[in-house]
């Protein structure tokens, strides 16, 4: 590893750990909730004091660097060769309603290549990282995908954008397939933690439609590192815009996408 990208590495997981301990401090207190796109897509101050204390950590620290947050807080892309794509709180559902599934998802490319990515999950205190051609860790130690190659024993995971009310792509009827297909199918409502725990073998496969750059800029690096294999719904490189992904332990990669394109 050069000194640069330790230094991006460590500077990622040491902010991750600080937004989360924000996090951490405020589950379960009373909140502002406001709403963004749609009246279930919600955005509370905590999102936001995670977000300036990521950026305002980076302006003081990479103050070169370009960052892109969801929350508004940062989209800056003058072209710098480090490129940092922050949801501060990925979850936002969950944390509004007290469920504990939630977390702070740092993704760094290098000249537009994925490079570190850091998952910090404050109330399991988990903290999920890679670096490019490093492996993948969990608090420190080598995590790696499952083994599972029987699809109808696979637990996967999904999600839904925040139009599914009125959508016509809304990502139901391919619920309503993996379900009858696999062993079973989970909507934990955190797809940064989805890849992690793909990544960890605790899902074997994870897709998602409508996702945006900040949801799987950490989340797909950790899962490659981890042994896994992510792509679009047609099986080429996955979108860094998130538009779509699959990914999985590789075993049941075909299967999943064949379901998914219900071929
Ligand atoms: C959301 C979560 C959720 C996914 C949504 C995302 P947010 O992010 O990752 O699991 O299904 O599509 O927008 O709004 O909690 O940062
Ligand atoms: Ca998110
Ligand atoms: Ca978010």
């Amino acid at each position: 590893m050069t000194d640069d990208v330790a230094a991006v590495h460590a500077l990622a997981m040491r902010v991750a750990r600080e937004a989360g301990a924000i996090q951490r401090a405020r589950y379960e207190t009373a909140l502002e909730i406001g709403t963004k796109s749609r009246p279930i897509d919600l955005v509370t101050e905590v999102d936001r004091a995670c977000e300036q204390h990521i950026v305002a950590t980076l302006r003081r620290e990479r103050p070169g660097d370009d960052i892109l947050a969801e929350e508004g807080g940062a989209h800056e892309d003058a072209g710098a060769a480090w490129r940092w794509v922050i949801d501060p709180l990925d979850g936002t559902v969950n944390f509004a309603h007290g469920y504990p599934c939630f977390c702070v998802s740092i993704g760094v490319t290098h000249r537009g290549v994925r490079t570190v990515g850091v998952v910090y999950e404050p109330l399991r205190d988990e903290l999920f990282e890679a670096v490019r051609g490093g492996g993948a860790r969990r608090n420190g130690k080598p995590i790696a995908v499952s083994k599972e190659a029987r699809f109808g024993r696979a637990l996967l995971a999904t999600g839904f954008a925040y139009d599914v009310h009125d959508a016509e792509r809304d990502n139901v009827a391919n619920f309503a397939r993996v379900v009858k297909q696999a062993g079973g199918v989970r909507r934990d409502g955190s797809a940064a933690i989805d890849l992690c725990y793909v990544a960890c073998g605790r899902f074997d496969g994870y897709w998602e439609l409508k996702l945006h750059a900040w949801d799987v800029a950490a989340g797909i690096l950790i899962v490659e590192e981890a042994g896994g294999r992510v792509t679009d719904l047609a099986g080429g490189p996955p979108p860094a815009s998130g538009s779509e992904i699959a990914s999985s332990n590789g075993a049941i990669h075909d299967t999943l996408l064949r379901v998914l394109r219900n071929e």
